[in-house]
């Protein structure tokens, strides 16, 4: 299987898809369609930038940035925050360089629009590859959240 797989750009009426892999969890599979109700219009207005791996017409993988209008930063005087989101393959595609793809690829793409600063949550299997992509652990942030 391996390299047998294609990229293309992830379109709105892509969203529901990008919900089962923003919501993978059973415990979230309630919030699916809210989720993809948020992101049609985003992917639409260029505010969600998706790439998504296929193999005949399937897709087997993705991976997302939310453009956040975040502010100036000493890092990224464009003021555009790049929130990655929704880097998913399915458990059959793993360990195939599909995510790094994705995500690499389209960190580049956020570069060229002058996006400099990106951000994330990790799960533990992830970390090690967003570390290798060049991210950091960033301990001076805090959060607030309810539940
Ligand atoms: C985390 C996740 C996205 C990784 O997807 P993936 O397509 O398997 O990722 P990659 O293949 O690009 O890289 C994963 C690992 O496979 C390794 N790998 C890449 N190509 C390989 C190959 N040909 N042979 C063996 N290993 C390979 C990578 O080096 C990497 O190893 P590491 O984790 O030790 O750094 C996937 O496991 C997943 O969907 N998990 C559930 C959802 C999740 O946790 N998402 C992250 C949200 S923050």
């Amino acid at each position: 299987m391996e390299n047998s797989w294609t990229t293309r750009e992830a379109l709105a009426s892509d969203a529901e898809l990008i919900a089962v892999h923003a919501c993978h969890r059973p415990e979230d599979e309630g919030r699916r369609a809210g989720y993809a109700e948020w992101l049609g219009p985003r992917i639409g207005s260029g505010r969600y930038l998706g790439l998504l791996a296929t193999h005949e017409e399937v897709v087997v993988g993705g991976a997302g940035v939310v453009l956040l209008d975040w502010g100036p930063t000493r890092a990224n005087p464009g003021g555009r925050m790049g929130r990655v989101a929704n880097v998913f393959t399915a458990p059959a595609w793993r360990r195939q360089g599909i995510a790094r793809s994705l995500l690499g690829r389209l960190l580049t793409h956020c570069e060229a629009l002058g996006v400099h600063e990106f951000n994330l949550g990790t799960t533990p299997e992830a970390r090690s590859l967003y570390r290798s992509l060049g991210f950091i652990d960033y301990a001076a942030e805090m959060r607030r959240r309810r539940g």
